[in-house]
């Protein structure tokens, strides 16, 4: 059993400055708490694993070999035996993604590149794409359904021979939406069948089947800190030889020469024993979400405001989708001030995407989805990680109608 105590209540108290003495953490969309084992076994890891993984000696040496070994056990926790897979490890999720997209683009006279994606990609695919788009690529944006899901119908009119790259992300940050991987790829065989398919999987990871064979998939993204991992870690995946990349940090040639730059072995390292603990509770985990996930459905259902009329809550993800995510909206209310009241209250929970938290634009993503800007401004994002428990969405819950009778 993990040891939920250690962040449901002391540690977030170290971590924040709320006026009570706890906090409840609901954003692990944007962030997780790294796993109890992971910091247990931190220290020994950076004591001992220093040395340059590309120097010549025989400390370097022992740290590639267990960089190698961490990589097989990578592998595995992905369920691929392949000869020729490889893993580059980067800086993040974003870093990946951008060296799929913008690595894949540079090895392809840019004149041919004809890429498909969707309008509801998270910003390190969707900025990588416009700038293609705003060169001489040719890009199409499959359109998504009110819930999210990728219209295949319009999907499949975007496909063509030429097309030479499909990227999708798996589970949208913002909603939980997930696509139908296996499908796209069905249609990809019958309408592109040379086209290479990249999938961000950084929401999936660890939470739900990433089907690697079933899909195909050629090019698949991965970040630690989503996992319960160290912070400033990620991975690219790449299926085989015929996935030609060009590198975009250029240097002394590390990994394969697709990502210069000295190693970062502990937290490789943690990554991958946080990538262990994340795939062996996989089903722990997931059912103990979606009953988190179901109460706070049901308790977002009787809230009301000051009047005591009830506020008609609108959630924005999809049944199917990820349990991880509940994304909901208070018409009327702003977000980003209910999120204030809340975290004045220690209770930490996101508006949309951390990555455009600066931005005052109602949500690309809802907007895709086809809500109206009411309900863009209005969206609140809870999302679940290991350790949350269902007193903290009662907790959760019972503030936010507090906020609501104040506000
Ligand atoms: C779906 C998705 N892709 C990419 C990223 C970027 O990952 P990172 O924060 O590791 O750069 C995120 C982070 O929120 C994400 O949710």
């Amino acid at each position: 059993m993990h040891d939920r105590l250690a962040y449901s209540g002391k540690f977030m108290h170290r971590l924040g400055e709320s006026k009570g003495n706890e906090m409840i953490y609901l954003d692990n969309a944007a962030s997780t708490p790294v796993f109890t084992e992971v910091i247990h076994d931190y220290p020994a890891i950076m004591k001992s694993a220093f040395p340059n993984a590309s120097a010549l000696h025989q400390a370097g040496a022992e740290i590639r070999r267990k960089l190698e070994q961490a990589s097989a056990e990578f592998m595995r926790t992905l369920n691929i035996n392949q000869d020729g897979t490889k893993i580059i490890w980067t800086s993040g999720g974003t870093e990946a993604n951008n060296l799929a997209i913008q690595g894949y683009a540079q090895s392809n006279n840019v004149s041919e590149l004809s890429m498909v994606t969707s309008t509801t990609e998270h910003s390190s695919c969707y900025a990588p794409m416009k700038r293609l788009q705003n060169g001489s690529a040719h890009v199409s944006w499959a359109k998504v359904t009110p819930d999210g899901k990728i219209d295949l119908e319009n999907f499949s009119a975007m496909l063509s021979k030429k097309t030479n790259l499909v990227s999708i992300c798996h589970v949208q940050n913002e909603t939980g939406a997930t696509q139908e991987l296996v499908m796209i790829r069905t249609l990809m065989d019958k309408y592109s069948p040379r086209a290479k398919l990249h999938v961000d999987s950084i929401q999936a990871f660890g939470k739900i089947d990433i089907p690697w064979d079933a899909a195909r998939i050629d090019l698949l993204s991965l970040s630690s800190h989503k996992i319960h991992g160290p912070g400033g870690v990620g991975a690219l995946v790449i299926r085989d030889a015929m996935v030609s990349l060009k590198p975009l940090i250029e240097g002394g040639g590390q990994q394969y020469n697709l990502r210069s730059g000295s190693l970062d072995a502990a937290g490789i390292l943690g990554f991958t024993r946080a990538a262990q603990i994340a795939t062996g509770k996989r089903s722990e985990f997931l059912n103990q979400t979606t009953t988190l996930n179901r109460r706070l459905r049901e308790l977002l259902s009787s809230l009301h405001n000051r009047d005591r009329i009830l506020t008609k809550v609108e959630i924005n993800s999809p049944v199917d989708g990820s349990p991880y995510i509940l994304n909901f909206s208070l018409p009327g209310y702003e977000a980003a001030v209910i999120m204030r009241m809340l975290g004045d209250q220690g209770i930490i929970v996101g508006t949309g995407s951390a990555c455009s938290a600066e931005s005052r634009n109602p949500s690309r993503i809802l907007t895709a989805m086809g809500k109206n800007s009411k309900i863009s401004f209005g969206a609140i994002r809870v999302s679940f990680g290991a350790y949350n428990t269902i007193g903290e969405i009662e907790e959760l819950c019972s503030k936010l109608q507090s906020v609501l009778s104040e506000y």
